[in-house]
């Protein structure tokens, strides 16, 4: 879908489509109040007779005169009061779907508060509009024809910088429908090396340099924890390297530290011999969205301009059963030396982790941050309202916080007390990956991280209850949202304002 602005009155732009936001509340404005006076009242009409309010999911589709587009669609805002590149950003979603449901071939919206769009807005219309427009379409034969236009209107002057932002946005979104792809996208075309595949063309298109150890490499290093976790597997584990150097100077004087994310890459996880139950095994296709959301937000990264390097890792294996296996009971060597009893083969995303966090300290970074569809527990403690946030430090957990929120993408804090760690201690090996118990699992599982992370100002999300969606939103179909990659966009922006 081609995205861009353009100075228009909306009574005389063509468009099978045209989507006017309406605010909540007394008085027309803005682009409501043209198409009002354009249709002779069109919209009034509407808001009179009660079968639109202009809420935030209220949609109205009109076919008034007076309009040169085929038909036009008032999207709800909500109260003007309060509303902000989120709501602008929802309300373009909505637009773009519905055109995909209509069968439009070209959209023009009017979402925005004045004239034309600020660039936060512009910014939001473009991220909105191709994150509503997107379906996972890749397995069927009736995947609706796609909007192949849509136009941001303004009545007013657009600045140059406005274009710029839209066309950011797109980006920013395109790169979360990338990892929304990778993740709906079955197993068996999306295995550790076809997963390695796509981080490679990811960060050759934005200028990363992307190494991938195969299992000789990993041999080598000592990763006994990935290793473990795919043998039995006729696919083999991968580890991926993403790695972006900085691309503004940063202020005179600083070195900022470089920011590690982590990803799990669990391309299936059948539960090994501690096998899954056959209830919603399916699902665990989405077990790599935290390595889908790394992977979208090294696409985003061409959006972003960072004064640190950005490295992502992302460890990748099938969790099978097969006569090579991993069994429980059996002892394997993390990369840091820790030695683990598996005591579960179903709780191999920590293990994958292990390695991943004794590797990020080779970059000697000043942030790490790994997102993980970690523990069905998660979603236990939390519902799908938010994932799981555990950290040490006050302030990296105040920022991810704020940056989840501006997102959409929320977080809520859990503990990493002591005592967790100490029911994963070992009597055979040094560490359990599974004390068994189901009490406090996503705590227990996060204190084995954190004994990986040690010395590291590491973040650990949880991201079970979020990554995919269970019914339709504005901005996301059913399946895989690719949970993190805003939050991360947002985060870093943040992180690169605060060093520049
Ligand atoms: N991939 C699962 C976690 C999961 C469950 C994600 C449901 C999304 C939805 C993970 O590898 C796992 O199986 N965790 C176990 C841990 C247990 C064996 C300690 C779990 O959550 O049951
Ligand atoms: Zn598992
Ligand atoms: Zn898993």
């Amino acid at each position: 879908m081609e995205v861009s602005l353009r100075r228009s009155p909306l009574a005389t732009r063509p468009a099978d489509l045209l989507a006017v936001g309406v605010h909540e509340g007394q008085k027309l404005s803005g682009a409501a109040l043209a198409l009002d006076r354009a249709t002779r009242g069109a919209v009034r009409a509407v808001l009179a007779a009660g079968d639109f309010r202009a809420k935030p999911d209220d949609t109205a589709l009109l076919y008034p005169k007076g309009v040169r587009a085929k038909r036009v669609l008032l999207v709800g805002m909500g109260p003007r009061a309060g509303s902000g590149p989120a709501q602008t950003a929802a309300a373009a979603a909505r637009a773009a779907r519905e055109a995909r449901e209509l069968g439009a071939k070209s959209l023009a919206v009017a979402v925005h508060e004045g004239d034309a769009p600020s660039e936060q807005e512009a910014l939001a219309i473009g991220e909105g509009l191709v994150l509503g427009h997107y379906r996972h379409t890749a397995y069927r034969r009736d995947g609706k024809p796609p909007v192949a236009r849509a136009e941001a209107l303004a009545s007013g002057s657009v600045a140059k910088t406005a274009a710029l932002s839209l066309a950011r946005g797109a980006v920013r979104g395109e790169a979360v429908c990338l990892a929304r792809d990778l993740a709906n996208t079955p197993s068996q075309d999306l295995v550790p090396d076809r997963l390695a595949a796509r981080a490679r063309e990811v960060a050759k298109a934005v200028g990363a340099k992307a190494t991938v150890l195969d299992v000789p490499a990993m041999e080598r290093l000592g990763m006994g924890c990935v290793l473990a976790v795919g043998r039995g597997s006729a696919n083999p584990p991968r580890f991926i390297v993403l790695d972006k150097a900085p691309t503004i100077a940063p202020p005179k004087g600083a070195r900022p530290a470089p920011v590690v994310v982590v990803g799990k890459g669990v391309t299936f996880d059948t539960g090994g011999y501690s096998l899954k139950p056959r209830e919603g095994m399916g699902k665990m296709k989405y077990d790599m969205s935290g390595a889908a959301a790394v992977i979208g937000l090294f696409a985003a990264s061409a959006t972003l301009e960072l004064p640190f390097r950005l490295v992502g890792l992302v460890p990748s294996a099938e969790n099978m059963v097969s006569g090579g296996a991993v069994k429980p009971g059996d002892v394997v060597r993390a990369l840091d030396g820790t030695t683990v009893e598996i005591t579960n083969t179903d709780a191999e995303g920590r293990l994958l982790l292990a390695d991943a966090l004794g590797y990020a300290k080779r970059f000697e970074p000043g942030t790490v941050v790994d997102l993980a569809t970690l523990t069905g527990a998660i979603a236990i403690a939390l519902g799908r309202a938010a994932a799981g946030l555990f950290t040490r430090d006050d302030a990296l957990a105040a920022e991810l916080v704020a940056a989840g929120e501006a997102a959409g993408e929320r977080l809520w804090r859990m503990p990493l007390w002591d005592g967790y760690l100490a029911e994963m201690k070992g009597e055979t090996a040094d560490l359990v990956n599974s004390n068994e118990k189901r009490e406090g699992g996503s705590c227990t599982a996060a204190a084995f991280l954190g004994h990986f992370a040690r010395g590291l100002r590491w973040a650990h999300l949880d991201i079970a209850s979020t990554a995919w969606t269970h019914g339709e939103r504005a901005d996301s179909p059913k399946g895989a949202n690719a949970f993190g990659v805003r939050l991360l966009v947002r985060w870093l922006e943040a992180l690169a304002a605060a060093r520049a």
